[in-house]
């Protein structure tokens, strides 16, 4: 059985983590987003195929040509002109079943083998309370799909489709055929269609777990928070940890780390190798320092992902926070994570103001972005990729070219 795994978006929701990385390269706990969709299909997959877009040579660097044992193909979509068109790309590849994953959906191991498990195509549906926002699966008696109806006011079941799916190579022939749907693009949905039409039968692969769709800036928190609860219950220090380290829940410090005197660290928290931390730094899950990041003196880190030589040196804090690689944060940097009428915080999405559900979220920075000393970064706000500020700015909105 092939995976064909979907990569090639560009992930504008995403910026400006995204500016210089696709989207299924960024990392949730010790890995990328793409190795998580991989593990969770490996059992049950023999061969993986990437559909790759933006970036597409930056995923195939970081892969490689096989994974755990996989080996892993690549082909390339040259514009994302929807989920059917981006399938059809593996056409040449693909020469027996297969499932269709997104590089940038988190989902637990179950979901690849529901969908293997059905006796040819399947979709895969989990039940929501509210499906209003997604397509929905109509269902005949004996369980099989009839009618997949996106977004509707009145929905005729709770079945939300999950956007993962197996096929047989006939796929193709049906992709093939499908016309432009009313967003402009060529949609899997839509071929589904054209199979139900001929009379073709599709099963409904029940999934209950976790489905989080990495879209968005405060996502990659929900993954990340995600991704650390496996951390396990106990300490992994393959690294340095100093006398007078208080390490609290499931800490795990890789090979190359230093932990300085002084520093407090309450799991989950994940320290990267070649990170160092401290001395006298506090550090709260869920937490990730990236690759060679460096967290100084005085400085509390809370929620937050910081990515590879990121450094906050001293006496700052970052809570719910993205910190992208190479970040430099000025002592006395200070982000502001919660709203003083206590109101969920809002952020900038594609130019328009999008509601985060979350009451504590922090400042969102791009790659090599400087922040001047005593800089305070104010709760939702984005700084873009290699931005500055200049000393005591107090940052109230985004600094970021659309
Ligand atoms: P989207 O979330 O629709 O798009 P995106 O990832 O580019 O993000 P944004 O809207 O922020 O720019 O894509 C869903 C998944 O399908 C994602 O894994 C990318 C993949 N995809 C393709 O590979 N090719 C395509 O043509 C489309 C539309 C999506």
């Amino acid at each position: 059985m092939y995976g064909v795994v979907l990569a090639a978006g560009r992930g504008t929701r995403m910026r400006p983590l995204t500016d210089r990385r696709p989207k299924p390269l960024l990392p949730v706990g010790d890995r990328s987003l793409l190795e998580q969709v991989f593990d969770t299909a490996v059992d049950v997959v023999d061969e993986f195929v990437v559909v790759t877009g933006y970036r597409g040579d930056a995923i195939r660097e970081s892969i490689g040509e096989s994974y755990r044992d996989r080996p892993v193909t690549y082909v390339e979509q040259e514009e994302a002109k929807g989920t059917a068109h981006a399938i059809a790309q593996a056409a040449p590849v693909v020469d027996d079943d297969f499932l269709v994953l997104n590089g940038d959906v988190v989902v637990d191991a179950s979901l690849p083998r529901v969908l293997a498990n059905a006796d040819g195509p399947a979709v895969a549906a989990t039940e929501v309370i509210d499906p209003r926002a997604y397509g929905v699966l109509s269902t005949a008696a004996d369980g099989s799909l009839t009618k997949i109806v996106e977004k509707p006011a009145n929905p005729p079941t709770n079945l939300a489709n999950v956007g993962c799916y197996a096929f047989t190579p006939e796929v193709f022939e049906y992709i093939d055929r499908t016309p432009e749907s009313e967003r402009g693009e060529y949609e899997i949905t839509t071929t589904i269609e054209l199979l139900l039409d001929d009379g073709h039968r599709i099963d409904v692969a029940p999934y209950v777990g976790t489905w989080l769709d990495v879209g968005r800036p405060w996502e990659l928190l929900e993954a990340n928070e995600l991704a650390l609860t496996e951390l396990g219950s106990d300490e992994a220090i393959a690294g340095t940890v100093e006398k007078g380290v208080h390490l609290h829940g499931s800490v795990v410090v890789e090979d190359g780390a230093l932990v300085r005197s002084g520093a407090y660290i309450e799991g989950p928290v994940l320290i990267r190798e070649g990170a160092e931390v401290g001395p006298n730094a506090y550090l709260r899950g869920s937490t990730v320092i990236g690759p060679d990041a460096h967290v100084g003196h005085g400085v509390e880190v809370k929620n937050s992902v910081l990515m590879a030589d990121a450094s906050v040196g001293h006496l700052s804090y970052v809570g719910d926070s993205v910190l992208g690689r190479g970040v430099n944060f000025g002592a006395g940097t200070n982000v502001a994570n919660l709203r003083h009428d206590d109101t969920t915080v809002r952020m900038t999405v594609k130019g328009d103001r999008v509601d985060t559900g979350r009451r504590k979220l922090g400042a969102i920075v791009g790659d090599g972005a400087k922040t001047g000393i005593n800089t305070s970064l104010n709760a939702g706000f984005r700084l873009g990729t290699e931005a500055t500020t200049k000393p005591g700015e107090t940052v109230l909105r985004d600094r970021i070219s659309e």
